[in-house]
């Protein structure tokens, strides 16, 4: 999978050579690039924003740069997500779609968001017949500075999920019949007790289908459904 992020802090980027998704790239198993949306700009001030139409707070980051910078990035089979808290939740089944694309781009807004127009010209027909997909993507109900956390939360997520990523690719496939309906179950490990809390016996008991019912049972207790 190719991943390009644009943004005009780069640096916010950094945590992605650490852990897992440094290992991954390592491993050319992911290669991500990170673009700064400064770099595009033609003016001596390198603005990248302006007052929007229609009066109002903030400023609005402006179309012509985004299309310098997209432009190139546009290939066939893309899928381009916008980051602004007004866009569709971010789920783990968002994350399995998006999980099976080729290749991702992240558009991260600051200020009051980026032109409208910019989502609305990549998603016309002649794109749409390339396999170029547009979306607006929330990672929840607040409001950040900005979208890099939220694309950093998406990589992550999302990454993970590609062959040979995990050590243990088994933890995938009992978390997303976790996922189906309830959390997941309470986990011990050694020592047995520690400041007067005990293991629960069950798990010491070596019944592995008792194991598993006491699991399911706690599972659902802490269930959302
Ligand atoms: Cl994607 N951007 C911003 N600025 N705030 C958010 C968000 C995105 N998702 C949740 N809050």
């Amino acid at each position: 999978m190719k991943i390009d992020a644009v943004t005009i802090f780069p640096e916010y980027f950094s945590p992605l050579q650490l852990s897992l998704i440094g290992k991954a790239q390592e491993n050319d198993l992911v290669d991500i690039a990170i673009h700064n949306l400064r770099d595009y700009t033609e003016d001596n001030h390198h603005s990248v924003d302006d007052t929007p139409y229609g009066g109002g707070a903030g400023m609005v980051m402006k179309p012509e740069i985004w299309g310098q910078v997209l432009d190139p990035l546009m290939v066939p089979d893309t899928d381009l997500i916008i980051l602004t808290p007004a866009g569709e939740v971010f789920t783990q089944r968002m994350a399995e779609e998006l999980a099976q694309s080729p290749h991702l781009i992240f558009a991260c807004g600051r200020y009051e968001g980026i032109d409208a127009r910019v989502g609305q010209y990549y998603s016309q027909d002649s794109f749409a017949q390339q396999g170029i997909r547009v979306r607006e993507v929330s990672i929840g109900d607040y409001v950040l500075g900005g979208g890099e956390v939220a694309a950093l939360v998406m990589i992550e997520a999302i990454t993970r999920l590609l062959p040979g990523v995990l050590g243990n690719p088994e933890s995938l496939v009992e978390e997303s019949h976790a996922l189906e309906g309830f959390l997941e179950y309470p986990t011990y490990t050694k020592p047995k007790i520690w400041r007067h809390i005990e293991v629960p016996e069950i798990l010491l008991s070596g019944n592995h289908a008792a194991i598993a019912k006491w699991r399911a049972d706690e599972a659902a207790k802490r269930g959302r459904k």
